[in-house]
């Protein structure tokens, strides 16, 4: 029997595919299901069919999986902010450390790797420092909103439907991030649509109000708000900055950032500081961090602290070693090793990071690290003397090939990779491979509820 578009089966789910869809084998067929987990007994419905594969919808559970718990969040299902609520803690760690193991051996062809399990989050609510709300001209309704007769108002401010650039739930709160965040989050927006000024369209792309970004910082308590709008209107945004100010005193800075770019990125072509600092001050173990609006900084600031000991760990650094710290962002992990190296290097593309880097090491009393500002091909190749240790921490794609062949050439002892996407990591190890040893793998716990793994890798160079 073969299987058709639009047929309607009963499956047992087996398993988690790599990107968190549930899995099962039908005859030959390998059948993806989203928001399903092993052991379910589910009928769905075939909604497409490749050579070897297909890919069904949830239709009913049938029987639940006792990996199963009740989601607390309302959203879950429908919003892309996190989308595994409903399967406990401790299996989401085990299928997250099975997904490294997988990519390893699959992708780099790497196998018998000792794979650590996966450190857990200190907590798995309320712990990212930010979040980034995007506005809507139009409210995506789920089936209950609809079923109660809820209407669309013409505007949201929430997160998206998962792969959906234009869906956007108008949502009361975030679990993922600490309570006060969803005050604010409704008090700006109750601000937005009173205002009399329309939210951007995200088809249209016209409009005024285009996302509201919240940092937290968790070691001194205090919130910076990002209004991002698409045109300058210091008269309308002004006293938002104000009212918030005046009603909590836990928000330090407001800042408006301007862009008209089409582009569904929230980070502003310039920026105005509307009330106290442009920057939050942050902790992770025994450092302090300034992070700007538009700087990168971990998400999860417990877990940070997580990562970056196993990162001092597996440097395995004794105070005369030069370091190169690529793709170092604002810094955090040249600080965390500055104590224990000779020399630590940064090499970053944003400026605005490499500008707090610096202003991160003053405000720790650091003077053997610096910060190099450019693209990692043309900048790592004018370095000169190769280092004893490459810390290597590179955005969701990974490396570029000649910037993998540029660190195959310097032949540093002993590389640490830090990875937030373990199938970039394993398509960059395949390459690494050619010069170095992958000694252990450790999975970091830093996004609970979702699909996403952190994992620090040890390589050893081949004598
Ligand atoms: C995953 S973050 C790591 C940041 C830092 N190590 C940390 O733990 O906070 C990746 C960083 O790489 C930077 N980046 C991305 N592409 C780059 C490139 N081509 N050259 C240099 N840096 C780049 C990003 O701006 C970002 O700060």
């Amino acid at each position: 029997m073969t299987l058709k578009k639009g047929q309607q089966l009963e499956l047992d789910i087996s398993d988690i595919a790599i990107g968190g869809m549930g899995f099962t084998k039908y005859e030959d067929f390998a059948v993806f299901i989203k928001g399903v987990v092993p052991q379910d007994r589910v009928l769905a419905q075939i909604i497409k069919k490749k050579k070897n594969y297909a890919e069904a919808r949830l239709i009913q559970l049938i029987s639940s999986s006792p990996l199963r718990i009740p989601p607390p969040c309302p959203y879950s299902g429908y919003c892309g902010g996190c989308a595994w609520q409903f399967l406990n803690y401790d299996s989401q760690l085990d299928y997250k450390r099975r997904h490294v193991i997988q990519s390893l051996e699959h992708i780099a062809l790497i196998h018998g790797v000792l794979v650590h399990p996966t450190i857990r989050s200190e907590k798995i609510f309320g712990y990212r420092n930010k979040m980034e709300f995007s506005c809507a001209d139009k409210t995506w309704l789920m089936p209950d909103d609809m079923a109660q007769g809820v209407a669309d108002t013409g505007f949201a401010l929430g997160l998206h439907v998962p792969g959906t650039f234009h869906k956007v739930l108008d949502m009361q709160a975030c679990l993922l991030q600490p309570e006060l965040g969803n005050r604010i989050l409704n008090d700006v927006k109750a601000f937005m649509k009173n205002s009399g000024l329309p939210p951007y369209g995200l088809r249209s792309h016209v409009g005024f109000w285009r996302f509201l970004m919240l940092r937290h910082s968790a070691a001194y308590d205090q919130w910076m708000v990002n209004i991002i709008t698409a045109s300058e209107d210091r008269g309308v945004v002004q006293p938002l900055a104000d009212m918030l100010t005046n009603k909590y005193p836990e928000i330090v800075s407001v800042v408006n950032n301007i862009t008209n770019r089409k582009s569904g990125v929230a980070v502003g072509e310039y920026e105005i500081l509307l009330s106290g600092s442009s920057v939050i001050t942050d902790k992770i173990g025994n450092f302090k961090f300034e992070i700007s609006a538009n700087s990168f900084f971990q998400t999860n600031t417990a877990g940070a602290a997580r990562l970056y000991e196993i990162v001092r760990q597996y440097a395995g650094l004794t105070g005369t070693e030069r370091v190169l710290d690529l793709y170092c962002g604002t810094g955090t992990i040249a600080i965390s090793l500055s104590d224990m190296a000779k020399e630590v290097i940064g090499i970053e593309i944003i400026d605005s990071a490499v500008a707090d880097a610096q202003q991160n090491c003053q405000l720790n009393q650091i003077s053997n690290c610096r910060f190099v500002l450019g693209d990692m091909r043309e900048v790592l190749p004018q370095i000169g003397q190769s280092p004893d240790l490459m810390i290597i921490d590179p955005p969701r794609v990974g490396m570029h090939k000649d910037v993998v062949k540029q660190v195959l050439e310097m032949k540093p002892s002993k590389i640490v990779y830090v990875s937030c996407n373990p199938a970039t990591l394993s398509r960059d190890l395949a390459l690494l491979k050619e010069g170095y040893e992958v000694a252990e793998v450790q999975p970091v716990d830093m996004f609970p509820h979702t699909f996403h793994i952190e994992s620090v890798a040890r390589l050893e160079y081949r004598k």
